[in-house]
């Protein structure tokens, strides 16, 4: 059994960037006081429960997804008494804390890849993937070689500075590849084991779990090797940390939640279904009106009955690896995707920012190993004027958007239309209706190959509720009629079953 917290029946999560977030010591980089000092925005935003990206000791050439030290905050986010003090204030507001467990591989700068590294065995020497020779190499993969004294390629797991940490192969066909159940790799499991409890004492309620899906290398379809690992993390935490709630960047809940986790992402890899939504040449969602709802719901009806209601799936506004969700979309538009977003079963992640749609920053030179994702990553933009209150200074380490019209949360508090408000409606609602939440049954009512709109059901103790959504800048009609208590709606209510150009109800209907 997966031991679901409670808390998850309404949870709704904040995605924070740290480096991104609230600077408070005007260096141009956000920072864990500086997150402190937001939590009651994202408290009074609807949110109650935040996932922080790596906060980590790092050498930031994949922004902080390199570790140098698990158990140390990096210096320019404050020390672990600020993580702690983070913890503290987040549960004192009655909120929760996932952080970013990077279990698949470290920065090269690691002390343990330093000693891996070296000529002579010792403790680390099989902490990591290597081959046997320097000229054996590892396959269709990245790979670092021709830099250490220890003669053998170590397999990178990401980045070419992203070793590889040694969880076995499924099969081990190469005298260099170890088993899954080999010492060196179940001693890789519970140093990370170690990692967790060491977090967890200080005060985080999980993990939000880089590559979940790929530490046991090989693996088959179906991922048996890594379902069987992580039950055994599973085994470790109800034994240990009951209470420890889990998210997997994995993207097949299926196999995710067979492994033990709570929760699991629709992402914009795996099958193209949440693409189909937001981004990808005709996404669902657009004026255009070229989308096919289908595209999405099919693989979601079957993944939400592969569940079997023993976990999440979450349908995040967007994160730190993709186009932001406001590009080539107006207030109107984003209004319509978040009437979506947060009417859905499952978790919701709201990527920071995107409830005032920030925009996606094209162009922009790679920081932080970030390349095309650099342009989701800038500062926060809290008011209009130098730094956007996010900074004192005059410069941050990713510029800001320099766009006349910019969107800041202070203007956008003071206008009751801004998407920020509709955003915190959305929530309110979600909040005070059981049907809208993580367990609320869903049923498709109208989802037709290539035509809008889109509705369905939400239901839970005899309370049902109806969402309509057309993205679509044209009319659209359903073979029914939409009637009920309107709760929340953009542009003109539905008439009948005809529903008016870009527009979206929630509708009571008994
Ligand atoms: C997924 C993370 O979300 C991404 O930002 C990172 O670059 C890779 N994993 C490697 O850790």
């Amino acid at each position: 059994m997966n031991n679901l917290p409670a808390w998850l029946a309404d949870a709704v999560f904040y995605e924070i960037y740290p480096q991104s977030f609230q600077d408070s010591n005007g260096d141009g980089i956000g920072d864990i006081p500086g997150m402190t000092s937001r939590l009651d925005y994202i408290k009074e935003l609807g949110c109650n429960a935040v996932w922080v990206n790596p906060w980590y000791d790092s050498p930031f050439g994949d922004a902080g997804y390199d570790v140098r030290d698990y158990k140390k905050v990096a210096p320019r986010y404050g020390t672990n008494e600020d993580a702690k003090r983070f913890f503290d204030e987040a549960h004192r507001r009655g909120m929760h804390v996932l952080i970013d467990l990077v279990p698949g591989h470290t920065s090269i700068d690691h002390e343990w890849f330093k000693a891996s590294a070296k000529y002579e065995r010792n403790e680390y020497t099989d902490r990591y993937i290597w081959t046997d020779n320097t000229w054996s190499l590892p396959g269709n993969t990245a790979y670092l070689r021709g830099m250490y004294a220890r003669d053998g390629v170590a397999v990178a797991n990401y980045f070419s500075h992203q070793p590889a940490l040694n969880y076995g192969y499924a099969h081990p066909d190469k005298p260099w590849k170890m088993s899954a159940d080999s010492p060196a790799a179940l001693s890789t499991r519970e140093t990370i084991k170690d990692v967790m409890r060491f977090w967890l004492d200080l005060g985080t309620d999980g993990f939000r779990v880089d590559m979940a899906l790929k530490l046991v290398k090989d693996d088959d379809e179906g991922r048996p090797a890594n379902i069987r690992l992580w039950q055994d993390f599973r085994a470790f935490l109800e034994k240990e940390y009951p209470h420890c709630a889990m998210v997997s960047e994995w993207g097949v809940p299926k196999e995710s939640i067979a492994g033990g986790f709570h929760m699991d992402f629709m992402l914009h890899f795996g099958p193209p279904a949440y693409t189909s939504l937001f981004r990808g040449e005709t996404p669902f969602f657009s004026k255009e009106g070229k989308g096919d709802i289908t595209a999405f719901l099919d693989t979601y009806s079957a993944m939400l009955a592969s569940t079997e209601g023993k976990g999440l799936i979450c349908i995040p506004s967007g994160n730190h690896d993709m186009p932001r969700l406001a590009r080539g979309r107006d207030m109107r538009d984003l209004k319509i995707c978040f009437a979506f977003l947060l009417t859905m079963p499952g978790a919701p992640f709201l990527y920071y920012g995107d409830e005032i749609g920030m925009r996606y920053l094209a162009g922009l030179s790679s920081v932080e190993g970030g390349y095309f994702r650099t342009g989701s990553r800038s500062p926060m933009q809290w008011e209009k004027r130098t730094g956007f209150g996010f900074t004192s200074s005059a410069t941050s380490y990713i510029p800001f958007d320099q766009s006349a019209d910019a969107p800041t949360v202070e203007e956008q508090a003071k206008d009751k239309d801004s998407l920020l408000n509709a955003v915190k409606q959305l929530l309110a609602l979600r909040k005070a209706h059981k049907a809208l939440q993580s367990f609320g049954g869903f049923t498709s009512l109208y989802a037709e190959k290539g035509k809008y709109p889109f509705v369905y059901e939400r239901m839970a103790e005899g309370e049902r509720i109806v969402v309509a959504l057309n993205p679509a800048n044209r009319r659209a009609e359903v073979p029914f009629p939409l009637n009920g208590k309107i709760l929340w709606k953009v542009g003109e209510a539905p008439k009948g079953g005809t529903m008016s150009a870009c527009s979206a109800a929630v509708i009571l209907i008994k």
